[in-house]
């Protein structure tokens, strides 16, 4: 095989395949994905539980959290704050929850200083919005 086609594939695959896989699975890899919102909320795991069920001890289970009013969940104990927020969890409301949860939510017992960049957020929001 001519040296210019032989440059043009990398193992075997065509510039155009990898061109398409990596266009396509950019998103989901990217700073605001679902994959690098789970990786990142590896972090946060020792306090919060994200399969149905599972139980942690320090705050409540979010599978299934996203479109469910805050403190909808049954098994917990929520601060008088989160059970009067009347908040309903979607983009927004996690959104600006995330970024300072104190400043958000005076009184909310969540000790977690919160995340300055929009976009480590925006992957952990479309991750939590997979949970369900
Ligand atoms: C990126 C990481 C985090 C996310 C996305 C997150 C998300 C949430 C959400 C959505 C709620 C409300 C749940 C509901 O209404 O059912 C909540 C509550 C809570 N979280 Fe987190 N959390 C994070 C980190 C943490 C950390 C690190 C801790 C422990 C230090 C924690 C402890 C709690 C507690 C104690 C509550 C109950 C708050 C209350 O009743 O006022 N969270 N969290």
């Amino acid at each position: 095989m001519p040296n210019l086609i032989r440059r043009r594939t990398v193992c075997g695959i065509g510039s155009a395949t990898l061109a398409f896989v990596l266009l396509t699975a950019a998103p989901a890899l990217s700073e605001g994905g679902p994959a690098r919102g789970e990786q990142a909320f590896k972090k946060y795991a020792a306090c919060h539980a994200m399969q149905s069920g599972e139980k942690k001890a320090t705050g409540p289970n979010l599978f299934g959290v996203f479109g469910r009013k805050a403190a909808s969940a049954p098994d917990y104990k929520f601060s008088e704050a989160m059970k009067k927020s009347g908040i309903v969890w979607d983009e927004a409301t996690l959104d600006a929850y995330l970024t300072d949860p104190k400043k958000n939510m005076p009184g909310s017992k969540m000790a977690f200083p919160g995340l300055p960049k929009a976009d480590e957020r925006a992957g952990l929001i479309a991750y939590i919005k997979l949970k369900k």
